[in-house]
């Protein structure tokens, strides 16, 4: 990615708010600007899977989540309901947008174009400028709903990263699983990164 946009962090309420917090991490450590999105049910699951709490208003919740990462301005957070946030509309440029995890209902939604929230216009907004809309799907097993939505999104060009670690880099731990996913969407939107070894790296290292 050789722009100097900040890229769109999205956190719904998923399991997996873990994905959506390490990939920030990765984007800080790359020096990428981060625009931040939660939506109700993110904030929900991320208190119940990381013990989590950031409540408050757009102010509040800009303060905790740049305390808890530890960086200043590059991280900017949005209320869901600010449609005055430069991210609803297109004139900003076409966007990356990652959506991780991202809800069967936030899928649902984008595929259908309902655009009630600045979430679901930031994601129509990146599809119709032809942007960069990644998305990390969560849930299992999958509806037919489910996969025809996925279908038409990926028809749309949006990309679609189904949290779904391989085991071919022969994972130790839950950090080893969780980085080999936020690679993958690290790959999509061209940021380097070493959270994982790329496939027949040491065999060429050796050749
Ligand atoms: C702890 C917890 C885990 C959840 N896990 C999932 C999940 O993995 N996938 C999913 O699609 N919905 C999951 N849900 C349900 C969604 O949060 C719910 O459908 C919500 O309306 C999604 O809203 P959002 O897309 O605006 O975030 C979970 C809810 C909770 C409380």
């Amino acid at each position: 990615m050789s722009d100097n946009q900040p890229v769109t962090v999205v956190i719904t309420g998923a399991s997996g708010s873990i994905y959506g917090v390490r990939l920030i991490e990765n984007l800080l450590e790359a020096g990428k600007g981060v625009n931040l999105l939660i939506s109700d049910p993110g904030f929900i699951v991320l208190e119940e899977e990381m013990g989590i709490s950031w409540k408050g208003d757009e102010l509040s919740v800009n303060q905790l989540v740049r305390e808890y990462f530890n960086t200043d301005k590059e991280l900017i957070y949005f209320d869901n309901s600010n449609y005055f946030s430069p991210l609803a509309s297109g004139s900003s440029g076409r966007g990356t947008m990652v959506i991780a995890p991202c809800s069967m209902g936030t899928i649902g939604r984008i595929a259908s174009g309902i655009s009630a929230n600045l979430i679901e216009r930031a994601a129509d907004v990146v599809l119709k400028e032809k942007g960069n809309l990644v998305l990390l799907p969560r849930e299992t097993p999958l509806n037919a709903i489910h996969l025809e939505n996925m279908l038409m999104l990926s028809r749309m060009g949006a990309r679609i990263v189904p949290a779904m670690p391989g085991f071919y880099h022969k994972p130790q731990t839950m950090d080893d699983l969780i980085n080999f996913v936020v690679g993958k969407l690290l790959d999509q939107i061209g940021i380097e990164h070493d959270l994982v070894k790329k496939w027949g790296a040491e065999a060429s290292a050796t050749e």
